[in-house]
């Protein structure tokens, strides 16, 4: 006799995006149950650059301790060197990941945490431990197979993996978070845009000491640009760190059009050798693997109760590193959400703003991370290893690079201005932070969208316009330095307000009457205030008055924002509350106190 299983939410899988999702509803106290297919979590290192926006996620789960504990920090990924091979001609190097002393400042005045290097299969444990410890139900070896849907639920059928039973799973919603390959999305039809399955690549993951070719130029990408790299893969050979300095990733192109491609031990360790440059190289290979680049990405996220995340909607290549940050946002996006409409205080309808708010951002994704791969030719051009897939020429063109000629001069501009555009890839920090709603859970204040005022690629540019992120400073709370970002989270919305914002705090009671929303208010300025505005950073940055307010969702979104003080401050948030939870329809002019009477 099977039983079915009741629960709230269902989440599939337990990459990034399913065990963020669960650590998340399980912080926000959400009934669920994780499901994944394997008995274990990630057993390659995969997804490692973790930028600055999922690291606040894990600083919001008090997680960003274990994180950094496990993870290469920030300065060990200062370079990314494009080389022969690894023994051989170094052709240049980039400052990377914000380590350029121009950069620094970027990144450390951008948010309270830093970006590091943190191998997927270390960062996925932190996340199910915290979400098992916290009360996620996880079942292991189990695989969705098939859904439906009514009314009020969804009823998925699972199979165990290891008895080969089937059984259902009956939630109020639930989360595809089942890759690349997802079942979830397939079931429910999404529609998805793009191709998959543009290139092969090969993953060897060895034990091997490379210190001494890489200790003095720390990194963790070392691009191998040898005749014939370009084939295939994300565009070049490459080197990458796994754990400084002895346990690397190596990553070879392979022509897709031959099919699957199987390695031996041996042509293992000749390529992890030949990258690297030394024949005589003591090599253990830990294990090898393929995957494909893709270009696809879902033109709509959910469907009726079901919500997908993750490389189930968008799909692509390593570059810019995006995949698992991008999944992890996805998670953060949603699970506020699923909480307040499970708890009757937002309405149904929010749940639509998921979908609005996070497809845009995997679909610019998608597109960047393939365009970056599109970068590389130039910087084999420049070498001269397009014309010819012969080394004895290959090296012919490499040394031509270095003549006193006109030819020779213009290569190495070629070259330099090949390098330079790779900062689209590793210093693309408007990309990674960036990300600016326009749903239904945002409203608007009656300002323009701000222009950017660099490269909105490269740069962030941090605002309290409705939409975009919280900008992060620095505060004194309670006697101890905290990042306003510190001040928000956990589930919860905060108004943040100054001297002469009492009225928010009125305003924010009569919201929690209406809706049984409760609001955390805090006040920022000098002494007196919740949080004291020790440089002026908040005054200079909220762009609003100090009577104003900033009303941040829990996700730490700017939901809407008050220019000053006014007089009927407790009618005007509960309206803007009414919609930001999708009570009241914005364009359908119903008013709060009507919702309240329903
Ligand atoms: P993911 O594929 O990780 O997880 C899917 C989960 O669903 C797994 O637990 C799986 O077992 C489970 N599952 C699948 N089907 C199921 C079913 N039917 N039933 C139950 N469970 C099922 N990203 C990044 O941000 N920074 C980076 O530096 C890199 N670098 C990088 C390097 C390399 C070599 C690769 C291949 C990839 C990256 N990425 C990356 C991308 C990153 O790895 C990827 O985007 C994330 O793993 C996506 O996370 P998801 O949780 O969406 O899927």
């Amino acid at each position: 006799m099977t039983h079915t299983i009741e629960t709230d939410v269902l989440v599939v899988g337990s990459g990034p995006a399913g065990a963020a999702s669960a650590a998340l509803l399980a912080m926000y106290g959400v009934k669920h149950v994780l499901v994944t297919k394997y008995g274990w979590l990630a057993d390659t290192p995969r997804a490692h650059i973790t930028n600055q926006r999922a690291m606040e996620i894990l600083r919001d789960l008090g997680l960003e301790e274990k994180a950094i504990a496990q993870a290469a920090p920030q300065h060990l990924m200062a370079n990314n060197v494009f080389c022969e091979s690894l023994a051989g001609e170094e052709f240049g190097r980039l400052y990377s990941w914000g380590n350029h002393p121009l950069r620094k400042a970027d990144y450390d005045l951008a948010s309270p945490v830093s970006i590091c290097d943190l191998p997927q299969n270390l960062l996925e444990p932190i996340l199910l431990e915290a979400a098992g410890q916290r009360g996620t139900s996880i079942r292991f070896n189990t695989e969705f197979v098939d859904l439906v849907q009514d009314a009020d639920h969804v009823t998925a059928t699972v199979k165990d993996r290891l008895s080969g039973a089937t059984s259902q799973i009956r939630a109020k919603y639930l989360i595809g978070a089942d890759g690349g390959r997802s079942r979830v999305a397939e079931v429910i039809g999404l529609p998805m845009e793009g191709q998959m399955g543009r290139a092969g690549s090969m993953n060897i993951v060895a034990h091997v000491d490379l210190t001494k070719y890489v200790a003095h130029r720390p990194s963790v990408l070392y691009w191998v640009l040898q005749p014939g790299a370009q084939i295939g893969g994300i565009g070049a050979g490459l080197v990458r760190m796994v754990r400084p300095w002895n346990e690397w990733l190596f990553i070879w192109g392979y022509d897709i059009e031959q099919g699957e491609r199987t390695l031996t031990n041996d042509e293992a360790i000749s390529i992890v050798r030949n990258l690297v440059g030394d024949e005589t190289l003591d090599v253990t290979v830990r294990s090898t693997s393929t995957w494909t680049v893709n270009e696809m990405y879902a033109g709509h996220y959910s469907s009726g109760r079901v919500f997908c995340m993750g490389d189930a909607v968008h799909r692509h290549p390593p570059t810019n590193g995006l995949g698992s940050n991008t999944s992890m946002q996805d998670a953060y996006n949603l699970c506020w959400k699923l909480k307040l409409v499970l708890e009757n205080k937002a309405s149904p309808a929010l749940l639509d703003s998921y979908s609005a708010e996070r497809q845009p951002v995997g679909k610019q994704i998608v597109t960047r991370a393939n365009k970056s791969i599109g970068d590389f030719p130039p910087i084999f051009e420049a070498v001269g290893l397009l014309s010819s897939t012969d080394p004895v020429q290959a090296r012919k063109n490499i040394e031509a690079r270095k003549a006193p000629t006109a030819e020779g001069k213009a290569r190495r501009k070629k070259l330099n201005d090949a390098i330079t555009q790779k900062n689209f890839e590793f210093n693309c920090h408007g990309v990674e932070l960036n990300q600016r709603y326009a749903s239904g859970a945002v409203v608007a204040d009656g300002t323009p969208e701000p222009d950017y005022q660099r490269d909105r690629e490269l740069y962030y540019q941090a605002t309290t316009w409705p939409g975009a992120h919280l900008p992060h400073v620095w505060v004194e709370h309670h006697g101890r330095r905290k990042s306003v970002l510190d001040l928000v989270g956990k589930g919860r919305f905060t108004i943040l307000t100054g001297i002469g914002g009492d009225g928010w705090k009125q305003a924010a009671a009569a919201v929690t009457a209406t809706y049984g929303l409760p609001i955390d208010v805090v006040t920022i300025g000098p002494a007196g205030c919740d949080a004291l505005d020790i440089y002026a950073d908040w005054y200079r940055q909220s762009e609003v008055e100090e009577d104003g307010c900033v009303v941040v969702r829990p996700d730490m979104y700017v939901g809407w924002r008050a220019k000053q003080a006014t007089s009927n401050a407790s009618g005007i948030l509960v309206d803007v509350f009414g919609k930001l939870l999708g009570h009241i329809d914005s364009g359908s002019g119903r008013n709060a106190a009507s919702v309240a009477a329903e």
